[in-house]
């Protein structure tokens, strides 16, 4: 099996096969993932929150995402690895934003970048397109936005607000993008927008019928401290496998019952009398 590339995941839209997406954010996770068969591991900004204790997405630099997405690349010898590009790398010009979305390929083996925006990002996205940079789009709830967006709520619920998303999914596809992120979006909504444009849509709160699903796979996993949002589904709990874990370890080194004779070392009958 070979490396995933981006014809295959926009191929998976016309063949009617569901992409699926996970967030990594180290080696240990990437290899576990990279064997399951998932076909896209984003290394995304959330980091900042999942990884780094940020209360938002704003904090993260180029430098904590570079070290992120190089981990992760080493763990993934199949899967589509796509790298978030940090709030302000992308914003202040096009020349930076190309220059920035180069170096995750240059210096990680990332393949794709990701950046938040639609119509008003067209000629940047072109721009790293042209420069041979596979590019997705992500709509809808944006995080790096948030202070304008007044949190994290569902959007495109009027229908002034649901024009501007087709356009800017619009938009997106036409400045080159291979695939779309939809956050938290009313499921109508986003089947409008996938059945409306050629390239894949990922859904993430966004309902059944975009082309492709990504969650936080610390959130999927039930590792994520506190309430997570309506549309995570946790497929375990391993906060709870962890406590208890742990807890059991603390237990038998109190009560020296680890380590026993199988986890340790015997010597090869010294004289230990002798030895002074
Ligand atoms: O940073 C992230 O994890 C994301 C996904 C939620 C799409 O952008
Ligand atoms: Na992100």
């Amino acid at each position: 099996q070979k490396k995933l590339t981006t014809t295959t995941i926009r191929q998976r839209k016309l063949t009617n096969q569901p992409i699926t997406m996970l967030t990594a954010y180290d080696y240990s996770f990437a290899r576990i993932l990279d064997a399951t068969g998932v076909d896209m591991l984003l290394v995304g900004d959330s980091l900042g929150n999942v990884m780094l204790g940020y209360d938002s997405t704003l904090p993260v630099s180029m430098e904590d995402m570079l070290h992120h997405v190089k981990a992760v690349c080493r763990g993934a010898q199949h899967t589509l690895v796509v790298a978030d590009m940090p709030f302000m790398s992308y914003q202040v010009s096009v020349a930076e934003a190309v220059a920035n979305a180069g170096r995750f390929l240059k210096e990680t083996g990332a393949q794709a970048v990701k950046l938040e925006g639609g119509q008003e990002l067209a000629d940047t996205v072109k721009a790293i397109v042209n420069a041979g940079i596979p590019v997705v789009g992500h709509l809808g709830l944006t995080p790096q936005h948030v202070h304008q967006l007044g949190g994290y709520t569902v959007q495109g619920k009027d229908l002034t607000a649901a024009r501007k998303l087709l356009t800017d999914a619009k938009a997106l596809e036409e400045s080159g993008a291979f695939a779309i992120v939809l956050e938290c979006v009313p499921e109508s909504l986003a089947a409008k927008i996938t059945e409306t444009i050629r390239i894949p849509t990922i859904g993430i709160g966004a309902g059944s019928q975009c082309d492709g699903q990504v969650l936080v796979i610390h959130d999927l996993l039930g590792l994520t401290p506190g309430n997570t949002p309506k549309f995570v589904k946790k497929y375990a709990n391993l906060r709870q496998d962890i406590a208890a874990a742990v807890s059991k370890y603390i237990t038998e080194v109190h009560n020296k019952s680890f380590p026993g004779a199988e986890y340790s070392f015997k010597d090869a009958g010294l004289e230990l009398d002798k030895l002074y």
